[in-house]
């Protein structure tokens, strides 16, 4: 840790809009007073604004705007002005086609209602998947200080006295209901017991996961990820965030002091122990690419490769946020991988201490929600990277998700050509294909769909279901979601519908995944994959306007972070000329 505190006081950024007697900051000042703001809360103390993701199509944060109002308190309380911003809110359950299309728009919007803004520091109020990642590579691409505060976790699920966990078991329910082990009248009696209380996922899903990454990267105070969204100490942490920000303004620690290289170390070893969403690897490497930080698709293997998965939660375990939370949560996790000399205990955080002072001390509640490392749910959890003439620039899968018989596996390929393919052909009884072969999916990535949605994790047709077969081998360049399972490789790069090798698949192709040795290969000769490279046509449905033409055009593959290339780096937050 090599911060030193800026100098107290000085002149802040909102000054150019607030500050002095000139007829510009008149009118900066005096339309805002039309809110009822006393003249004293101009006069140079730091503005913070809260960049609220609320909405009410984005139901996981659509009770912000009440923790809103603590943050208020504490950036009050702590002499600091708080101006609620609402900024654009990507729904993972709502947003068509994919939430993920979108989450560049959401960081580029942010970062320019940062930049553009009188905003001396930032409190990022996220939940939903997206809205986590996306507020941190805008506050990444400004250095704006900033500090991030989760609406937290809904309670758990209960369906006849079982936890029900959010995604997980809907993938289950569903499966069971095409094997015919439940009624589909069941199936909506237990929909109305999944969601429960306000809140994002109860599971360890992306949410949560991006939650854990958000306190693991030092970027939200100690303890934030796991509290229920409707438990009171929630609040608490909002007004402590609240009052924490105007401190990190007045010292300027920024994203660029806490997003270390050392710093995505230490949230990359905490998703393997986590059992985290695969989709933390595409998240985490934009968020570097934002901040500067040399970070790769390798990184996560060699990084994650050996951690041992700990804490017992769906979809890898069994148990839910909630339970995490009474166990001790995530400082009780970052302390065992600091035992284990798996954590770079000086990273700082954004209370302005190192890592290790915010968790030495903590103590683990329930050792079946945070496993002792004997009892582990797997010793190799992390992320597994593949390589292979298949995924040349790599490819993903979760050890912890998977089945371990499948780990190793040959079969022979059925493809999708698309997800319309997919769905067309999944149910057709004479489909030829059984528990040995890989189901392909292609133009599911970045590019296709478009916007690389979550559908990797593709149910099984009926005739192996109705076998009692649970998983199967399946290959996309897709995403999974975090609440889901099974041995499923994912983010194939380069992608389908940019020409990779996976477009090139065939019915009948033979596919070998070796998870051991981080290898997956098409059993073709070279010469063959070669010509039908060459014979490749791209999809012909390509965007032709809008925002879905910049995304095409411009996104990157899921082995980079999938960022809009423009948008990559720092841009810091220079103030623009006056607009009178
Ligand atoms: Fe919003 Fe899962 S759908 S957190």
């Amino acid at each position: 840790m090599t911060f030193k505190p800026a100098k107290w006081p000085r002149k802040l950024r909102s000054q150019k809009w607030f500050g002095g007697t000139s007829r510009d900051a008149i009118y900066h000042r005096g339309w805002m007073k039309n809110q009822g703001l006393p003249h004293d809360l101009f006069d140079g103390r730091p503005v913070i604004g809260i960049l609220n993701t609320w909405s009410e199509l984005t139901p996981c944060n659509a009770h912000l705007n009440d923790l809103a109002q603590r943050v208020k308190h504490g950036i009050y309380e702590a002499g600091g002005l708080p101006v609620e911003v609402p900024v654009f809110s990507t729904s993972e359950s709502g947003f068509r086609p994919t939430a993920m299309m979108f989450r560049n728009l959401a960081a580029m919007a942010v970062e320019e209602a940062m930049r553009g803004q009188p905003m001396d520091g930032c409190v990022l109020m996220v939940g939903c998947d997206k809205t986590t990642p996306s507020l941190l590579m805008a506050a990444a691409s400004t250095d704006l200080p900033s500090i991030v505060v989760t609406g937290g976790p809904m309670l758990n699920g209960y369906f006849r006295g079982e936890r029900v966990g959010s995604g997980t078991h809907l993938w289950k329910f569903s499966e069971a209901v095409k094997a015919g082990e439940m009624t589909a009248a069941d199936f909506l009696e237990a929909e109305a017991s999944m969601s429960r209380s306000p809140g994002s996922c109860n599971t360890m899903g992306t949410a949560s996961t991006m939650a854990s990454m958000a306190e693991a990267l030092g970027m939200a105070l100690s303890g934030n990820a796991a509290i229920p969204a409707v438990d009171s100490r929630r609040r608490v942490m909002a007004q402590l965030t609240g009052r924490r920000i105007v401190q990190m303004v007045k010292d300027d620690l920024k994203p660029s002091d806490v997003m270390t290289r050392a710093a995505f170390e230490n949230a990359i070893r905490t998703n393997g122990a986590i059992g985290g969403s695969t989709n933390a690897v595409v998240h985490l490497l934009a968020i570097a690419g934002r901040v500067g930080v040399d970070l790769t698709l390798d990184d996560w293997d060699a990084l994650g490769r050996d951690v041992a998965t700990i804490v017992n939660l769906m979809p890898s375990g069994k148990y839910l946020m909630e339970e995490f939370f009474y166990a001790g949560g995530l400082p009780v996790v970052l302390k065992r991988l600091g035992e284990a000399g798996l954590l770079n205990k000086d990273a700082l955080t954004v209370a302005g201490e190192t890592m290790w002072d915010q968790v030495k001390d903590v103590v683990n509640h329930n050792e079946d929600v945070i496993l002792p490392v004997e009892k582990a749910l797997t010793q190799h959890g992390g992320i597994a990277v593949l390589k292979g003439n298949l995924a040349p620039k790599g490819a993903v899968l979760k050890p912890s998700a998977a089945s371990a018989h499948l780990l190793t596996h040959r079969g022979r390929a059925v493809v999708f050509e698309d997800i319309d393919d997919y769905k067309r052909k999944i149910n057709d009884e004479a489909l030829d294909i059984d528990e040995t072969c890989v189901m392909v999916l292609k133009n599911c990535g970045p590019k296709g769909y478009p916007g690389m949605a979550e559908v990797g994790n593709m149910g099984l047709p009926p005739k192996v279901l109705r076998k009692g077969i649970t998983d199967m081998v399946r290959i996309s360049d897709a995403r999974m979601s975090g609440t889901a399972y099974g041995t499923v490789v994912l983010h194939t790069s380069p992608e389908a519908a940019a020409g990779g090798p996976l477009a090139v698949v065939r019915d009948g192709d033979m596919i070998e995944l070796d998870v051991p040795n981080r290898r997956l290969h098409l059993d073709i000769p070279e010469a063959e994959l070669a010509a039908r490279l060459a014979d490749w046509t791209p999809p012909p449905d390509k965007p032709a306007s809008g925002y879905a033409w910049l995304h095409h055009a411009h996104v990157e593959g899921a082995d980079t972070g999938a960022d809009l290339d423009f948008l990559k780096g720092c841009r810091g937050a220079p103030v623009g000329r006056d607009s009178h």
